[in-house]
């Protein structure tokens, strides 16, 4: 077979259309689904406050090392760093970054799937009248059925294929530039109603006043895991962005423009649930079941309940599916351009051999519940590990790539374009992804998990 044409490499079409991809990467269920439910289980407004701490520290300079590496080599990850590292081992962080996506599609589509079941629920009125006790026993009897939920995840894994089948420009670009603006709107709207809603305020308390006594070492832990997860770094997907980027762009901006969109959308999100989770009584610590209990309460609750429900879950899925495009194009932007399979295949053997973990995944929840380890079924051992494990891991390892191996040359001509701007901040930067970014990440994994011991309480 012939080898990749390197000369014919896809790209963005537009400053905007690079944005959009690459905060609809970033914001997704990751934000909507993942943050309140994490953020609930450890406490609320401590934990935000660490959040936001982690994602200005760590994850922006995470980020933008990770579209210097890409735009540099125009590459897929693994790709990206045997080249920019010929001859060494360095090309295993790429590896790593594989298998992450690998991990983290196969557990993301079980609750992309369950997105969708809600959407038809909400098409067909299925909430109408239920209590918050019903709403939760029937999530409860929805997740743990294994045929219904494994349906919807077959569909999503086709329609991410689907996308990522077309391309960068004509699938992945054109999409998420007009659904994402959409998504701000929808959601802005069910914020009004939540902190308008009788008793909400204790909900805003919750999720804005730091009580520290209530933050383990897990729990710094899991905010580093889940700014990890939320900002899609740490797995090589913001390498494979930053290898389509134009050489004209401004990398600072992108980046912080991303950061700050997904942030936004992430306190959004706990300003539209935690008021109703107090409102209604459910518990903060409910779990990855979270936001399809308050959600749709808060729907029943309004004026015009029915036409919003309806497409907050449409939007949901579409923010989830420009997140799976970005983890599968990392995966078949690797097979096309390394193992020279065309993108037409590398897309189908990609998804169906994700779908298969996916399956299990999905199982796990109900139908097998010998897929486990100690507390963890599959699916939460995949959620919790790639989080807190494989992508601070993946990040710690880029950032020092990055301050370290790429040269220092190299990194400034990303930064300013060859010289064409004078990013000011770029010794700032690197300071940072020398010292401040991998101590940081790896103290709090090494006090994660119980390693360092700054201060008690939490385990794995
Ligand atoms: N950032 C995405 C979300 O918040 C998930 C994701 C993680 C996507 C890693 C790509 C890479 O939903």
């Amino acid at each position: 077979m012939a080898n990749f044409d390197f000369t014919k490499r896809d790209s963005f079409g537009s400053k905007m259309g690079i944005i959009a991809a690459a905060a609809g990467s970033a914001i997704g269920l990751g934000n909507i689904w993942r943050f309140p439910y994490i953020a609930g289980e450890n406490g609320g407004g401590a934990f935000l406050l660490v959040y936001l701490f982690f994602i200005v520290v760590i994850g922006v300079p995470v980020m933008l090392s990770e579209f210097v590496i890409g735009r540099s080599a125009q590459r897929n990850p693994l790709g990206a760093l045997k080249n920019l590292a010929p001859k060494t081992y360095w090309f295993l962080v790429g590896f790593l970054g594989i298998a992450a996506a690998f991990f983290i599609l196969a557990f993301y589509t079980t609750v992309a799937g369950w997105t969708l079941e809600y959407l038809y629920l909400a098409v067909t009125n299925g909430f109408q009248g239920m209590g918050a006790d019903q709403m939760s026993s029937m999530f409860e009897q929805f997740r743990t059925s294994g045929m219904r939920p494994l349906i919807w995840q077959a569909i999503f894994m086709f329609f991410t294929a689907f996308i990522v089948y077309r391309g960068i420009k004509n699938g992945i670009e054109k999409y998420t530039k007009i659904l994402m603006p959409a998504l701000l709107l929808i959601i802005i709207v069910l914020c009004i109603r939540a902190i308008t809603l009788p008793g909400g305020g204790e909900g805003l308390v919750f999720l804005f006043k730091p009580d520290f006594s209530k933050l383990t070492a897990n729990g710094v832990m899991q905010a580093l895991g889940q700014s990890f997860f939320s900002l899609s770094i740490g797995m090589g997907a913001l390498i494979t962005y930053g290898s389509y980027i134009s050489k004209k762009d401004n990398l600072g901006i992108t980046a912080i423009s991303v950061t700050a969109a997904d942030l936004v959308i992430a306190i959004l999100a706990g300003i539209a649930i935690f008021p109703a989770v107090f409102a209604f009584g459910i518990q903060p610590e409910a779990g990855p079941g979270l936001v399809f209990i308050t959600l749709p309460m808060i729907f029943q609750q309004m004026t015009g309940g029915y036409f919003f429900s309806l497409i907050f879950f449409l939007l949901l899925s579409i923010a989830a599916l420009t997140s799976t495009i970005s983890l599968l194009e990392v995966v078949v932007a690797y097979m096309s351009e390394e193992l020279n399979v065309n993108r037409k295949k590398s897309t189908i053997i990609g998804a169906v051999s994700i779908a298969v973990l996916g399956v299990f995944c999905t199982l796990s929840q109900g139908p097998l519940p010998g897929l486990r380890i100690g507390e963890r079924n599959l699916f939460d051992l995949l959620d919790f590990s790639s989080a807190n494990i494989m992508l601070p891991l993946g990040g710690l390892l880029i950032v020092i790539f990055a301050g370290w191996f790429m040269g220092v040359d190299k990194v400034f001509d990303e930064l300013s374009n060859g010289g064409k701007l004078n990013a000011r901040y770029k010794h700032a930067f690197l300071f940072i992804i020398r010292f401040i970014a991998p101590i940081g990440i790896a103290l709090v994994f090494l006090n994660g998990i119980g390693i360092l011991n700054f201060f008690s309480g939490g385990d794995l």
